[in-house]
């Protein structure tokens, strides 16, 4: 994972690499650093923590220079303290580089450059980029770069500084992301857009094997081995957006209170009068009128969403429908049929295992069609149809707001199918609309109840487990509400189908397990109650999400949480919203780390 960042030219140079690094935090924050030449000379600065650690840092020293890098990681060989984190340096400190993915041969790199005297300091795979560079550079950087690229095995994304070619940056890729952004008289490198934004809109993409000679007056692009290339300059149309907490605690509990909104935007986006229609699709109808199978990739809580989906999808527009958790797609031999579409669903765009499905879907001519939510990502970029989720940029590592989005836009991606399929009617169409249009004000109420459920979150916080149950379209909002809970506040937690408890988990059931069960009215209720009946007989806590005005199961429940009655396809969107409270009350309780929990990245670059 990591994010790396670099530029030339005359703004304060600590600055805009402090403010590259922040933005890029989520793609790991476990430690951070830079560095900078100036007057021919390199220095740097790292240290374990979060970016503001490097910021204290970097407070007492005195950072010059036109040209420089920086790193925020997310470990994966070597643990983070100050010697892993990057910049790496060679043994003689004059040159440096920052790296983003994973050296597949680094050991027997490692093995090869100690044998000829190099010295290594760190556990990371990245240092050995350091040390070939540094074996290979005899005039020429840019040469000791290719040769060096030459030998890697695995995904990069890397830049290189050294006080031989003091005026330049020198940038490649292979497998990780990286772009160039072009300004006046200065240039930057990142590995997403979001670092540079506030200074300059005119993007490169680089792609695999590219190489970007970056200096203060231009930058020069060429193919490994290859001659200079042109690249096309891109346009961003969109802004920096500010994300700041607007007075709020936490990024998680703005995000949380936003969800009434984010569904307004969507609704009043893609739904035109009677008509429902999603800007930049970029697939034609015709390839969605002859599907005959969705295949959904997606990991985590975007594969929650898809597993909600699926209900929706093959209910209304009766299209058989799978879904994979992307990281095992690969390991089975699917069955491909020429009208299969893949759906990839992703709010980063940049998770490494739903990119890597989508590319081996495209290998195998399958058509992708991809829910994203950061415009300009990989995966937006590399799919054949995209939907944007539209909730706006999500700083919050457990993600909140997004998977309301995506169950609204995949909400009304079902009728869209639906109606081009004539499964469902007009008329049907509209009614659905209309229910979907009272979601926001659904949400509103459901928030109104955050007192009720900050109390339920005090009376459970010292529990170390906790079950969540579910059926239908509810069973992924289970899993959805388990891992919330476990990501923020390290409690263990459990999503199971509640029909599946009496299959074994229901042994542990004590008087001390708090059981989380989703049962508002709809066709699962009975049986819910019935799953309710079979945790109390066996003196489990219920703390039960329920519809307003269901006094049947006041009897059956130890806590009471209240959702308004809607439509039961709507139900998995509202009830995931009291369950998000409730991890957060429950983590800001126990003072974890609400906005980056350890061990964790909002962006998850490695399979
Ligand atoms: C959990 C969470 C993760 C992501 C997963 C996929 O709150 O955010 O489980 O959903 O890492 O990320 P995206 O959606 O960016 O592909």
């Amino acid at each position: 994972m990591c994010g790396i960042v670099g530029y030339v030219g005359d703004r304060n140079l600590e600055s805009v690499l402090l403010v590259g690094l922040e933005r890029l935090s989520y793609r790991g924050y476990d430690s951070s650093g830079i560095a900078a030449i100036s007057e021919g000379e390199l220095s740097y600065w790292k240290t374990p923590g979060k970016i503001r650690e490097l910021e204290k840092l970097l407070q007492n020293m005195n950072v010059q220079g036109r040209v420089g890098i920086g790193h925020t990681r997310w470990s994966t060989h070597g643990e983070p303290n100050e010697v892993n984190a990057h910049p790496q340096v060679n043994t003689v400190k004059k040159v440096a580089i920052v790296h983003n993915g994973i050296i597949e041969n680094y050991q027997a790199l490692k093995l090869k450059l100690i044998a000829e005297g190099y010295i290594f300091r760190s556990q990371t795979d990245s240092e050995v980029i350091v040390h070939l560079i540094s074996r290979y550079l005899q005039d020429s950087l840019l040469e000791a770069v290719e040769r060096t690229m030459l030998d890697l095995e695995g995904t990069y994304a890397f830049a290189v500084i050294a006080e031989s070619d003091p005026e330049r940056i020198i940038a490649c890729k292979k497998g990780s992301p990286l772009i160039v952004g072009l300004g006046k008289n200065e240039n930057f490198i990142s590995s997403d857009i979001n670092a540079i934004i506030p200074h300059t809109k005119e993007i490169v993409y680089m792609d695999d094997l590219d190489i970007a000679i970056v200096a203060q007056d231009k930058v020069t692009f060429k193919k490994l081995g290859g001659a200079v290339i042109e690249k096309t300059v891109h346009q961003i149309a969109w802004d920096a957006t500010s994300a700041d907490k607007n007075g709020f605690e936490h990024y998680m509990l703005k995000e949380i209170f936003e969800q009434p909104a984010v569904v307004r935007n969507i609704i009043s986006a893609s739904v035109k009068g009677d008509l429902i229609q999603f800007d930049g699709l970029r697939m034609g109808n015709e390839d969605l009128i002859r599907t005959t199978r969705f295949i959904i990739q997606a990991c985590g809580t975007s594969w929650h969403a898809g597993l909600v989906a699926k209900y929706m999808i093959e209910r209304y527009a009766r299209v058989l429908t799978e879904v994979d958790i992307s990281s095992e797609f690969r390991y089975r031999q699917m069955i491909s049929g020429v009208n299969d579409i893949v759906v990839a669903i992703s709010q980063s765009g940049e998770t490494a295992d739903t990119l890597a499905c989508i590319r081996e879907a495209k290998s195998k001519f399958f058509k992708v069609l991809s829910f994203v939510n950061v415009r300009g990502s990989t995966i937006d970029r590399e799919s054949d149809g995209v939907i944007n989720t539209n909730s706006g940029p999500e700083v919050g590592v457990a993600s909140t707001k997004n998977y309301v989005a995506q169950l609204v836009n995949l909400y009304l991606f079902t009728l869209y199918i639906s109606q081009l399929k004539w499964t469902l009617s007009q008329a049907e169409v509209q009614t659905m609309l209309m229910e979907l249009k009272k979601v926001p004000d659904y949400i509103e109420r459901i928030l109104e109840q955050k007192e009720q459920i900050q109390a339920i979150a005090e009376k459970y916080y010292k529990k170390r487990e906790f079950l969540f149950i579910g059926r239908g379209m509810n069973y992924p909002s289970a899993l959805e509400g388990a891992l919330k809970l476990k990501e923020i506040s390290y409690i263990h937690a459990t999503g199971y189908a509640a029909g599946e408890l009496k299959h074994g988990p229901i042994a542990l059931i004590d008087d001390q397990l708090p059981v989380v069960c989703i049962a508002p009215k709809c066709s699962t209720y009975d049986k819910m109650m019935s799953n309710i009946q079979e945790v109390r007989a066996r003196k489990g806590k219920t703390i039960v999400i329920a519809t307003e005005g269901d006094t049947d199961i006041e009897e059956f429940a130890d806590d009471i949480i209240r959702i308004p009655d809607a439509s039961e396809d709507l139900t998995a969107i509202l009830t995931v919203v009291p369950m998000q409270l409730l991890a957060y009350y429950i983590a800001v309780r126990l003072e974890c780390d609400v906005d980056q929990p350890r061990n964790l990245a909002k962006s998850v670059t490695v399979e």
